[in-house]
């Protein structure tokens, strides 16, 4: 996940696009580069390390041009480095960008050996393929619409030409990009906050959008380059509003600031140019981990339902034994603890009573604890031998969502480095599931978009009289997670079940009042799960699947059908989250209920 900003106007465009990054920089912070328009040539200066080091490297260097572009980078095709910092430069085009280009390698076969790189990354390809459309048609615009259908992923870019030095080009599909007009100025950004201090008034691009920014004004067209009335949104916060970033409820922010959070997350346990994962080394724990005859995975609530997700992936890739307990049955049921067993304890707010006397307990018995809390410093971080951290920042709405999907990545870089200490899953299959894993902001910035379908839908939705959610394998725990949190919010009856036990008893629940969320996602059990889908809507259930791009069996099954962007079956959970957490979040707001603070509930529960 990476930050974008282009400037064109009176004011300096080294400081302003400096500005504009350093509000950017919590989407990457490995590298960062800008390329300003100096002498009629666009002067690319980069950097490798924090935005800082760009900084001092620019202090000396001046352009006389009044238009540019910046970038922050946070690495995933290609590592760190200067050579694969952005702008990428091709033929007098330099480009930034922001996501992934999933058909790259297809693309940059295509270009044959006579065209050369100069860097690892996807970015540069789309760079190479603009400015061959450039040469053909002379004509910036025109060269983006053409390449524009070639690419696939999630990505947003922001390009500029030296033959039209005072154009830029903006288009996404997928990750945000937002333009705004000030007083003869236009500036193009990733996030909303690094336009607010030139002006409120702002356009934001949806998908296959292409911003066409000249001088001082700017037009929108479609994919096929005709223009769009698009509408300006003012953006008016208030002081409380500030603090939740202009979202109604700090629920809403939170679930919006996901695919920063996971980026947070992942960035110090991840090796970018080899894409392999460290995470257990800081946790002094690696050797018995190594050693380890069982994992016992102990939480509650939210943090339990991650724990869930975490064994299938410890026990799938790392081949040991998992269990899972809620802290309040396990403390009190005398467990018989097996020799050389390692236990994970899982707390956002890490003061959480039950949990805190499970640690109590097992560090009574020598058993090691690892803990994964989001508070630094809180009672369960301090007592237990070794620390992971959620790194998500202050979650204010009492229902926990960033917290839930950092943990989930957390533990998918734990069950990798569990695999490679106990030698169980081959080095590419590490590198595999790394790449994904830097896929996995990108691709939930593009999922956040059914914000909107949920927002319409809730209407409806409300009055249902029930709820079901099901999923099978690793999909299993996030439909406990999307019941929990329809429960939680909007106080109605819901319930999670593996899929394959819908015949056991549940499909007794099923009529057209009873609303089933089914959690399908390409994997290994798809065709299971729509044998399953089959006898709920046999029975007249309204059908909401949330499933994988172009799995048309089930769209047609459905009687609402989301697709998430195709990812490997163990980052599925991380994208699949969001719609249960937007359910739940529009649903608990039409029937008017105190979504940040739900009734009979706190943040922190440390009574039993
Ligand atoms: C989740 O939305 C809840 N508010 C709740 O289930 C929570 O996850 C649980 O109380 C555990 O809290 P902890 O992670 O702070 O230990």
């Amino acid at each position: 996940m990476c930050g974008i900003v282009g400037y064109s106007g009176p004011e300096n465009p080294k400081d302003v696009i400096l500005s504009g990054l350093k509000s950017l920089e919590y989407r990457g912070y490995d590298s960062a580069g800008v390329a300003i328009l100096n002498h009629g040539e666009f002067k690319r200066i980069r950097a490798e390390g924090k935005l800082s080091t760009l900084q001092k490297k620019l202090e000396s260097e001046t352009f006389d041009g009044h238009l540019g572009i910046g970038h922050t980078r946070w690495a995933t095709h290609g590592a760190p480095v200067e050579k694969n910092a952005h702008p990428h430069t091709v033929r007098g085009i330099s480009l930034v960008h922001n996501g992934i280009i999933e058909n790259y390698l297809e693309l940059k076969d295509a270009l044959g050996p006579q065209t050369k790189f100069t860097s690892d990354t996807d970015s540069e390809l789309v760079a190479h393929l603009i400015a061959d459309e450039i040469e053909r048609t002379h004509d910036l615009l025109k060269a983006v619409v053409n390449v524009l259908p070639r690419l696939q992923g999630a990505y947003s870019i922001l390009v500029v030409s030296k033959d039209h030095p005072d154009e830029m080009v903006a288009f996404k599909n997928g990750p945000p990009l937002i333009v705004g007009s000030a007083q003869g100025a236009v500036l193009v950004a990733s996030d909303v906050q690094a336009i607010l201090p030139y002006t409120k008034k702002v356009v934001y691009l949806n998908d296959l959008e292409i911003a066409h920014v000249k001088g001082e004004s700017f037009k929108v067209f479609d994919s096929l380059g005709r223009p769009l009335e698009k509408s300006v949104t003012t953006i008016d916060w208030t002081a409380e509003q500030a603090k939740k970033e202009g979202y109604e409820h700090f629920m809403l922010k939170e679930i919006f600031e996901q695919p920063r959070a996971v980026a947070r997350v992942l960035a110090p346990h991840v090796d970018v140019s080899k894409h392999t994962v460290h995470v257990l080394e800081g946790t002094g724990l690696s050797e018995r981990f190594r050693e380890a005859e069982r994992i016992a995975v102990i939480a509650c609530g939210t943090s339990f339902y991650a724990g869930q997700v975490g064994a299938y992936l410890l026990e799938k890739l790392a081949k040991v034994s998992v269990t899972t307990d809620i802290a309040s049955e396990f403390r009190y049921r005398e467990p018989v603890i097996a020799k050389n067993t390692v236990a994970i304890l899982i707390s956002q707010s890490g003061e959480t009573a039950d949990t805190l006397a499970v640690l109590r307990q097992l560090k009574k018995v020598k058993v090691p604890v690892l803990s994964i809390c989001n508070v630094k410093n809180s009672t369960i971080d301090r007592e237990a031998d070794g620390h992971l951290y959620m790194n998500s920042g202050p979650e204010v709405g009492v229902a926990s969502t960033k917290a839930f999907t950092s943990t989930l990545a957390l533990l998918h870089l734990l069950a990798l480095d569990v695999a490679k200490v106990r030698s169980t899953l081959p080095l590419q299959d590490e590198e595999r599931y790394v790449r994904a894993l830097l896929a996995a902001p990108a691709q939930m910035e593009t999922v956040l978009a059914c914000d909107k379908f949920f927002g319409e839908a809730a209407a409806t939705l409300k009055n249902f009289k029930g709820f079901l959610y099901m999923g099978r394998g690793v999909n299993y725990p996030i439909a406990l997670e999307g019941a929990l949190k329809l429960k939680e919010l909007a106080y109605m009856h819901a319930e999670g079940y593996a899929a394959g036990e819908m015949k056991h008893g549940p499909l007794a629940l099923i009529d057209g009042r009873m609303a089933v969320v089914m959690l399908a996602p390409s994997d290994e059990l798809y065709e299971k799960t729509l044998s399953n889908l089959e006898e709920a809507k046999a029975r007249g259930g309204v059908i909401i699947s949330i499933g994988t791009l172009g799995n048309d069996k089930l769209r047609d099954l459905s009687t609402h059908y989301l697709a998430l962007p195709r990812a490997e079956w163990s980052v599925n959970p991380m994208l699949e989250a969001i719609p249960l957490q937007l359910l739940a979040y529009h649903v608990a707001h039409a029937l008017g209920h105190d979504v940040d603070q739900p009734r009979n509930l706190a943040k922190s529960v440390t009574v039993e």
